[in-house]
């Protein structure tokens, strides 16, 4: 394991903040939110309606203001989890991920879903970063164990 890890993790209702709670655990490492300068409430975050929030920002590809940076800079190994939307990160991921200069940094990528799993890789948020070393992600459900991911971790051999 590298020596400093920090876990990111973006949560509209909860389920992401549950698995990032426990990774923190897991790792041995510091847990900071992104949050969102507005966040997302009610029907913003109805994904049927074409017109919500959610469906806007995602159709143009927007960058959701952050409430506060974080600065990753003293850390070798970031972990960023988020809900999947539509099957992608929401867009305030990449607003988070071209905030920093990812050189010489390790991303690990972790997502929860109602079922879809493909987004969790991370592989599509790679040109929003395109410094950094990606590991592949993972989805996880927010019941998972702290060893479970204690496990991850170890199979990730950061
Ligand atoms: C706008 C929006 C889009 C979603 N799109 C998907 C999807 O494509 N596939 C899926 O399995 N779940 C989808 N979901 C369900 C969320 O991924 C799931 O509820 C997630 O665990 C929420 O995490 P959070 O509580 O950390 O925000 C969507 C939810 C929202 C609000």
């Amino acid at each position: 394991m590298a020596d400093k890890v920090l876990v990111t993790y973006f949560s509209a209702t909860g389920n992401t903040r549950a698995v990032a709670q426990k990774l923190a655990k897991a790792a041995e490492a510091d847990l900071k939110e992104i949050k969102p300068a507005k966040p997302y409430v009610g029907s913003e975050l109805d994904y049927e309606n074409e017109k919500s929030r959610v469906n806007v920002e995602h159709a143009a590809d927007a960058r959701p203001q952050m409430a506060a940076p974080i600065d990753i800079g003293a850390y070798d190994v970031v972990f960023v989890g988020y809900p999947l939307w539509f099957g992608v990160a929401p867009q305030i991921v990449r607003t988070f991920l071209e905030s920093q200069d990812f050189t010489g940094k390790a991303i690990v990528t972790f997502a929860t879903s109602g079922s879809s799993v493909e987004g969790a890789n991370g592989e599509h948020l790679h040109d929003s970063a395109p410094k950094a070393t990606w590991k592949t992600g993972r989805r996880f459900t927010p019941d998972v164990s702290v060893e479970d991911l204690d496990q991850w971790v170890k199979e990730l051999d950061l």
